[in-house]
């Protein structure tokens, strides 16, 4: 072996082996960007943060709370009614409305309206919340989480395919349509 071959056989190990850490280097970092565009990519997916129509205004007759259905707008074909998501819809005074999450601060389960008592009702451990969400008893250390709703042409909509998280800014959504929400 001359020093001449010896030399371009090392320089060629050491490009391959440069070439092969560039493979292995890009392939990690896909998944690194991707996370690290997220917020960016997830803004343009069709059909996340989609206001979803729950209904015309005469469904939720002011004063009362009324178990209201959308459509997941993230779904696969074979989701079939799991799809289908449940909220409370209170409409307030006729102007004003809250639109609750169905599930419990607590741990989740659906929570129930009792109008008798005025009171949403967990029957997993017994957590209470107020007709305006926030929390009356039990394990829940918060209120129930809200949509932002906005009203168009008498029906009630809301910003729906994320759940609704504690902490998050009240309506930074800048439309110039009547819109409400906040976290309970
Ligand atoms: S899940 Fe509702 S009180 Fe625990």
């Amino acid at each position: 072996m001359s020093t001449e071959s010896g030399i371009s056989r090392r320089s060629m190990l050491v490009k391959i082996g440069l070439l092969l850490n560039g493979i292995v280097g890009a392939a990690l970092a896909v998944p690194l960007v991707r996370y690290l565009l997220s917020p960016v990519i997830r803004e343009k997916k069709v059909g996340y943060e989609s206001w979803l129509p729950l209904g015309g205004l005469e469904q939720f007759p002011a004063g009362q709370t009324r178990l209201a259905t959308y459509r997941n707008p993230v779904v696969s074909a074979w989701d079939g009614e799991t799809a289908d998501i449940a909220c409370w819809v209170r409409n307030v005074d006729g102007q004003t409305f809250q639109v609750f999450a169905v599930n419990c601060a607590h741990l989740g389960c659906p929570v129930r309206w009792f109008p008798q008592s005025n009171l949403f009702m967990c029957p997993c451990h017994g957590g209470a919340y107020y007709q305006d969400g926030s929390r009356a008893s039990g394990p829940p250390e918060r209120g129930l989480f809200q949509y932002h709703y906005k009203i168009e042409g008498r029906k009630l909509f809301i910003k729906a395919g994320e759940m609704p998280t504690p902490g998050r800014a009240a309506n930074g959504l800048g439309s110039t349509k009547r819109e409400g929400a906040t976290c309970a």
